[in-house]
């Protein structure tokens, strides 16, 4: 079954055609990263527009390098939301025009559903059921995924998302957008001196909170200006960095225990942090876990991911008939 997938949630237009859930025929992903650099995050307008711009040669180049017809296509899906409405629109009403064209049927898929399958196409072997913990630009969540279709929300963040902290942190010490994988480069040069909180919240919750953690890293800054102190900001970033991962790797770590699971699927945009990485490779190693996650091209927003969800999706006939837009489409 070749499934055609279109991403448009953010700041990057991809197209992608998988046989399957799991063989990836071509990824095309156009990133408008340089464009909103400038204004220090994704300014909405201007990512529907480049989306419009971009749209319609992703998709030839998705077909030329799949070395697929059109008329080969099975299925067509499109990421609804959550996300930006105007971004999402764009490649949402493509891809149903698309689908109108060969006469095949169209689903709409949850983005951060998405992000979680992006597990199925770097493993090929891995199945349900497993804990993931999904860590993007706009999102946190712990889940327990019990198979393709069906999930428990266990715990969510109350305030800032995961990335977004990193971007926002970033942003305080002056650096680029996005912040992230800047912060990870910094940080594995650094110290982790700077006592910051761990925001646990209550003993037994799995959720998280970041803007505290976000606010002393801004309060240290401003101190160290107020008193001329030297701000090193390798370490700064390292000891922000260990905060973040000594509160995702406890919780993530606690769920598996509680839910009797040995495998922890991670997903999103931070998943690509290579000092979470080898932390839960530690940890996991000690407890006799197996982590997952997907190859690094996969990590950020791809149609790949929406193509592997529409395709699982479609399968179990347990999907939403709604195919408009939700920018806060919840998972
Ligand atoms: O999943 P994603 O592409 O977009 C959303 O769906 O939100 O995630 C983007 C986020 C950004 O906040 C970016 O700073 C962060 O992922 N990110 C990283 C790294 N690479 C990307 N954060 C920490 N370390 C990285 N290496
Ligand atoms: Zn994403």
């Amino acid at each position: 079954m070749k499934v055609l997938a279109v991403e448009s949630s953010c700041d990057e237009t991809s197209v992608a055609i998988l046989d399957g859930g799991r063989e990836v025929l071509s990824n095309i992903i156009s990133s408008q990263i340089q464009t909103h650099q400038k204004f220090g995050g994704v300014v909405p307008e201007i990512a529907s527009r480049k989306h419009v711009e971009a749209i319609n040669i992703v998709l030839d180049q998705a077909f030329k390098e799949a070395g697929v017809k059109k008329s080969d296509i099975d299925l067509v899906v499109a990421t609804r939301g959550p996300g930006l409405v105007g971004a999402l629109l764009i490649g949402l009403s493509a891809a149903k025009a698309f689908a109108y064209c060969i006469n095949k049927p169209f689903i709409g898929v949850n983005h951060i559903y998405g992000h979680v399958c992006a597990n199925y196409i770097s493993h090929k072997e891995l199945e349900a059921p497993f804990i993931s913990l999904i860590v993007s630009g706009g999102h946190t969540y712990l889940v327990k995924v019990n198979d393709y279709v069906d999930f428990d929300l266990i715990g969510r963040t109350r305030d800032d998302a995961c990335g977004e902290a990193f971007d926002k942190v970033a942003r305080s010490m002056g650096l680029a957008y996005p912040g992230g994988p800047i912060i990870d480069k910094l940080a594995a040069k650094g110290k982790a001196s700077i006592e910051f909180p761990r925001v646990m919240l209550e003993e037994d919750s799995y959720d998280f909170s970041f803007s505290g953690l976000k606010t002393a890293v801004i309060n240290y800054l401003h101190h160290q200006e107020q008193v001329g102190g030297e701000v090193i900001v390798e370490d700064v970033a390292r000891s922000f960095q260990d905060a973040v991962i000594d509160v995702l790797e406890e919780k993530s770590f606690r769920l598996l225990k509680e839910e009797n699971l040995d495998k922890l699927v991670l997903a999103g945009g931070v998943s690509a942090n290579s000092g979470l990485r080898k932390r839960l490779e530690e940890r996991a190693r000690k407890e006799g876990v197996k982590i997952y996650y997907p190859d690094l091209k996969l990590c950020t927003d791809n149609a790949a991911m929406i193509g592997s969800a529409g395709y699982y999706l479609y399968k179990s006939g347990k999907y939403d008939k709604n195919t408009y837009a939700n920018p806060n489409l919840a998972l």
